[in-house]
């Protein structure tokens, strides 16, 4: 790479952008984009990008819109002679329908990664759901990095809860939350959640006895509904136990998730910064800068790896 990256960034994506923007480093370039009464966008690139890489923030909480924006805007990008676009997308969306679970349906994850590999040069995220995929690269084809919050998630703990126990929703979590639990050493129990519907889970939560006197700490990747928290939370006051501290990575908070997360019982409610929302006190930004600066940049003996610790 030659040069400092340009940093744009999409409607919305300004506290992301001036984070990176210091600790890349970067140059912040200026690109309008607004939409016609009618609904359909607009966009111009003020600032030409002749030959440069170009990282552009997008978190993907809010897919369907910003989707055809962002092609617009890549186009745009492409035409001021970006040489790389780098996709700078702490959540990545459409990973959780990985599979067809009844005919006729699109295996939607597979349509999304063909749609960004088609769009951008590279691609950095936290945490991407990958539950039937092993990594990234068996839908990405673009270079990407991964960027972990267990680190993170885990010292926030270890700072703020005393005596905490981590408690993961389902067996999916099993991997992270040991991870989580590992750093912050503290031990966990990993619950069983049965899926009925978008908004309708079971879970069964075994006896915890053993770890009485501790602060549950539920751990999850995603926040949606909350309905799986909820439940969590539901089970937990009832059994008794302290209002549980709530620890999702990529806080979507659906409609009126986060309150009714809260009137649940829910205590401390923590998540890190991947979609911005008040909740948000895990900072990522050096990791994301790492794993950027690493893509852009990849040392002589880089062996491709996805993943940045
Ligand atoms: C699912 O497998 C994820 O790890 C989360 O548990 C899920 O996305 C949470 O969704 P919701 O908040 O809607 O229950």
């Amino acid at each position: 790479m030659s040069g400092m990256p340009l940093l744009f960034e999409m409607p919305g994506q300004e506290p992301l952008a001036s984070r990176l923007a210091g600790v890349l480093p970067a140059e912040r370039g200026r690109m309008e984009i607004r939409h016609f009464p009618d609904g359909e966008t607009y966009v111009r690139v003020d600032s030409p990008c002749d030959g440069r890489d170009v990282v552009l923030a997008a978190t993907l909480a809010q897919p369907d819109a910003l989707a055809l924006p962002l092609l617009f805007a890549v186009r745009g990008l492409r035409d001021r002679g970006a040489r790389r676009i780098v996709l700078a997308a702490p959540y990545l969306a459409y990973m959780r329908q990985d599979v067809r679970f009844r005919p006729g349906e699109v295996v939607t994850s597979m349509v999304f990664a063909d749609f960004l590999g088609a769009l951008v040069d590279g691609l950095v995220t936290v945490d991407p759901h990958l539950h039937r995929y092993h990594s990234l690269g068996e839908l990405y084809r673009v270079p990407a990095r991964v960027v972990h919050a267990a680190p993170a998630v885990a010292s926030w703990i270890a700072d703020h809860v005393t005596a905490p126990l981590l408690i993961g929703p389902d067996s999916e979590s099993e991997q992270w939350v040991s991870e989580v639990a590992g750093l912050a050493q503290a031990p966990h129990v990993v619950l069983s959640k049965t899926r009925r519907g978008d908004r309708d889970v079971e879970i069964e939560v075994p006896p915890l006895e053993p770890w009485s006197g501790r602060t549950p700490v539920l751990v999850d990747d995603i926040v949606s509904t909350a309905g799986t928290m909820i439940e969590t939370v539901t089970h937990l006051r009832r059994a008794r136990y302290p209002a549980p501290v709530c620890v999702g990575v990529h806080g979507l908070f659906a409609g009126d998730a986060y309150a009714a997360l809260k009137r649940a019982g829910a205590g401390t409610i923590v998540t890190a910064n991947t979609v911005p929302h008040p909740s948000n006190r895990i900072d990522l930004t050096e990791v994301l800068a790492v794993a950027l600066r690493e893509l852009l940049d990849p040392p002589p003996d880089d062996s491709a790896s996805e993943t940045v610790p």
